[in-house]
């Protein structure tokens, strides 16, 4: 791996130890994956929030950085927390929990970090532009900026984000290189796609079928950006996809030719096993958890409308970051959710908060990534459809199809 001048006085440690470590993270990775060089990125996105992950050794991991004085040298958001950082108390949170959960943002904060606790920071100021480099963790963030957007970023881990974000600059390679970008698995999309919820279902069935590749879809609707949204998250999280194309409407799709030699090709005529695989829940529903990735503005004001004038029976928490939750109040849709029982809940999600101790058997969402994580980490069983299926969920206690 080639270094200039400057990066190997780092590496050395001519710039201190907090820079020799960072500069080691990197090139190490660099190393494994072969990459040529290091690349400067424009913006850091970094995961590794929530206490529930983290624990007391991710506490101690970040407490170094801290008391070596480590501040970061590129614009750095961060992901969601375990907790609501405000109303923590009257959502339920444990306060042994949640002070813990307040004390790691904090470090973060500390080393120059902006607190934005959000999966979506592309809603909220850390938009990308087509092109940019970017060292950013967070899957299903990953994937919006590089298909979405067009930016390029490999899917990095909390540790490397970070020594990304000190140093401000990341390995040369993967998704960061043209021909890493190309599509080697093409999905003709035969199945009807008729609700938000099939993007997140037609996302989990790629992202099986495709293991890491590179998806291009053909056929699908012209979709709205919390489609592109729901079919990412569900990609990365059943097959851990950084990366995807539709045909005609993600941005390097229309620029150049994205297919690889040798692709493979499938036909996906139906999604009736995706809902048959999220559906393990009883028709009871016990929670109702909206807002994954976090909702913007627009997913905020179609759930508002579905809910004004009504009241829910079990609770709806709709999770976003406090900027876009800020907007919602000033534009008078907070203020709507709130009459109907429902709430708007910031800094967190129920897949990073510790939802297993609420006690719930059954959580509704409109998330494919959601009901995969609630499954395998928060063993909870859980029902999957369209926002308007679950608030119906949320106004009845009853799933129907
Ligand atoms: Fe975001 Fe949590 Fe879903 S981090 S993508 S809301 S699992």
């Amino acid at each position: 791996m080639q270094l200039t001048k400057e990066e190997q006085s780092i590496y050395d440690g001519e710039q201190g130890e907090v820079m020799q470590k960072a500069m080691e993270i990197l090139v190490a990775l660099g190393m494994i994956y072969d990459a040529e060089k290091l690349v400067p990125i424009k913006s850091v996105q970094i995961a590794g929030v929530s206490y529930k992950n983290l624990g007391e050794a991710g506490k101690e991991f970040l407490e170094w950085w801290v008391d070596h004085n480590a501040k970061v040298r590129t614009y750095s958001t961060l992901n969601p927390a375990g907790t609501d950082l405000t109303s923590w108390k009257e959502l339920g949170f444990q306060e042994e929990f949640s002070k813990n959960q307040q004390y790691i943002v904090d470090l973060y904060e500390k080393m120059g970090i902006i607190p934005t606790c959000t999966c979506t920071p592309y809603e909220i100021g850390n938009l990308p532009k087509f092109g940019d480099h970017l060292g950013w963790s967070e899957s299903s963030a990953v994937s919006f900026a590089n298909s979405y957007i067009g930016a390029r970023t490999n899917r990095e881990g909390g540790p490397s984000a970070l020594a990304a974000a000190l140093i401000g600059k990341t390995p040369y390679y993967g998704y960061h290189l043209y021909d890493g970008r190309k599509a080697n698995n093409i999905f003709n999309v035969e199945a009807e796609i008729s609700k938000d919820s099939d993007f997140g279902a037609l996302g989990v069935l790629a992202g099986k079928a495709t293991k890491k590749g590179i998806p291009l879809f053909k056929g699908l609707p012209e979709m709205r950006t919390y489609n592109f949204k729901q079919l990412g998250a569900s990609m990365a999280a059943s097959g851990s996809v950084a990366l995807y194309h539709v045909d005609g409407q993600t941005p390097e799709s229309r620029a150049w030719d994205v297919v690889a030699d040798g692709h493979e090709v499938h036909v996906i005529d139906s999604l009736e096993e995706a809902y048959g695989y999220l559906n393990t829940g009883s028709d009871n529903v016990d929670f109702v958890s909206l807002g994954c990735p976090h909702a913007s503005m627009e997913e905020i004001i179609i759930v508002a409308n579905m809910l004004r004038g009504k009241k829910v029976k079990v609770p709806l928490w709709i999770t976003t970051s406090q900027s876009t939750a800020c907007q919602a109040e000033a534009y008078g849709y907070k203020g709507v959710i709130e009459s109907s029982g429902a709430k708007l809940v910031n800094d967190t999600c129920m897949v990073v908060s510790p939802i297993e101790e609420f006690g719930y058997d059954t959580v509704a969402t409109s998330s494919g990534k959601g009901c995969y994580y609630m499954q395998a980490w928060c063993k909870v069983r859980t029902r999957f459809g369209s926002m308007s299926q679950c608030v119906d969920a949320a106004l009845t206690g009853r799933w129907t199809e």
